[in-house]
């Protein structure tokens, strides 16, 4: 790419994380998702660092403001009335003081914090920042280990295919066969409104959302009974992989500011749970995949969260094993990464997590897999996500054999992936 076209990349991404700037949390996009939500947030906080570095450590702390007592980060906080989403904080009903949704969402604030830690110019307003974070992520962490992975096994289990943040991927399917859908009510979906229907989930998907959370806020959204209580129990191996990271990551961290007692549980907590995670490698598909806890079976679903691992500190032959996965998918699309495998039936390229590439998750393999010495893969990683967006503009997704923008435009994280890419 020339000095040129660089320029004019980086110039469109800060227009757009600007534009969707609220002051103290930026918005996913206008319309589509009018609050903050906590993966969006954490990610993005990496493109604002490059602009602003006070603006990046706000961002994630208004996210972390909102921190549930019993230690829960929600998904969304809905700092604004907007009645353009929906389910909005009526249907939610937590009763928290600014109200937020009532599950969590991947816990890549660890990994994030720690890289504003070491790219800091401002190291007195990190030091500062860190040491407030630090603890309440710690806090996050051990949430979800107690309230998640009951038994102790090392693996968390998702209730609800929002918390993976891949909501219709084609992992929960089998799943989903056992969420009921009687007494979900009527109500009206906002986001075919903003979005292409044909690139959203499904009628059948949404009332299996509703019906989870109905089913939680009967149970007063209590996470101590919502574990067992939930018919949707899935251990996904890219969560998974992704908190691992934010242990190590917080650990690291912890360590640098002399909180070493944090740093000690956190390394402990990565160990355990990278030991449990190899247990989800399937030698069929050559990547790992999700475990259902209720039916207690593997379930047969070739996922781009089956590649994610390459995050977490995985072994060097787990690592080459997913980059030549992706060079055999790279074959059935002209842009790195597809979200499923092309070669199943069930792939499909515009629909949302069941087909179409995903800037935030390719920023995240080309991380890891340039940890892991896979330099060429996540070079190419980064060529192709680049040349998607110069072909696609700033989309929420897009269809990885086309290029076609797919869901939301101007879309905050997608800006943010790109200035990371660029610099
Ligand atoms: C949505 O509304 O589509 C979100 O993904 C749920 O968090």
């Amino acid at each position: 790419m020339n000095h040129e076209h660089h320029q004019t990349l980086w110039k469109q991404a800060c227009d757009i994380l600007d534009l969707n700037d609220r002051g103290s949390y930026t918005v996913p996009t206008k319309g589509l998702y009018p609050f903050q939500w906590n993966w969006d947030s954490c990610l993005t906080a990496l493109g604002q660092s490059h602009i602003n570095e006070e603006r990046a450590w706000r961002e994630i702390q208004t996210l972390f403001d909102n921190q549930w007592p019993d230690g829960m980060v929600p998904h969304i906080v809905f700092h604004e009335h907007d009645d353009g989403y929906f389910p909005g904080p009526d249907v939610w009903s937590t009763g928290r003081p600014v109200p937020t949704s009532g599950i969590t969402q991947p816990p890549v604030a660890g990994f994030c914090v720690n890289r504003l830690y070491e790219r800091a110019k401002d190291t007195s307003l990190a030091i500062q920042q860190a040491s407030t974070l630090v603890p309440q992520i710690n806090r996050w962490h051990h949430w979800f280990y107690q309230c998640r992975d009951p038994k102790g096994t090392g693996l968390i289990a998702l209730l609800h295919p929002w918390e993976a943040g891949r909501d219709n991927s084609v992992d929960w399917d089998d799943a989903f066969e056992r969420v009921p859908t009687d007494g979900v009510g009527s109500y009206v979906r906002r986001d075919t409104t903003h979005a292409n229907p044909e690139h959203r989930p499904t009628q059948g998907q949404y009332d299996r959302y509703l019906w989870l959370l109905q089913h939680f806020r009967s149970l007063d959204w209590d996470n101590s009974v919502l574990h067992d209580a939930s018919p949707f129990q899935v251990v996904d191996p890219g969560f998974n992989a992704l908190l691992i990271r934010s242990c190590t990551d917080l650990a690291t961290l912890a360590d640098a500011i002399g909180m070493t007692d944090i740093a000690e549980q956190n390394r402990q907590r990565a160990a355990k749970a990278l030991t449990a995670l190899d247990s989800l490698w399937s030698d069929q598909h050559g990547q790992y995949v999700c475990f259902d806890r209720v039916a207690n079976c593997a379930i047969d679903s070739a996922s781009i969260g089956g590649l994610i691992p390459a995050v977490a500190s995985i072994p060097k032959h787990r690592s080459n094993a997913i980059a030549q996965r992706i060079d055999r998918i790279s074959a059935h699309s002209r842009f790195l990464v597809a979200s499923h495998d092309p070669e199943d039936g069930r792939f499909d390229a515009d629909r949302y997590w069941r087909g179409p590439a995903w800037l935030i998750i390719n920023y995240l393999l080309a991380d890891g897999l340039a940890h892991a010495g896979e330099t060429a893969m996540s070079k190419r990683i980064i060529a192709s996500s680049l040349d998607l967006i110069e072909n696609g503009g700033f989309a929420e997704y897009h269809d990885p054999i086309s290029g076609d923008p797919c869901g939301g435009a101007s879309f905050t994280w997608t800006a943010a992936m790109v200035m990371e890419f660029l610099s």
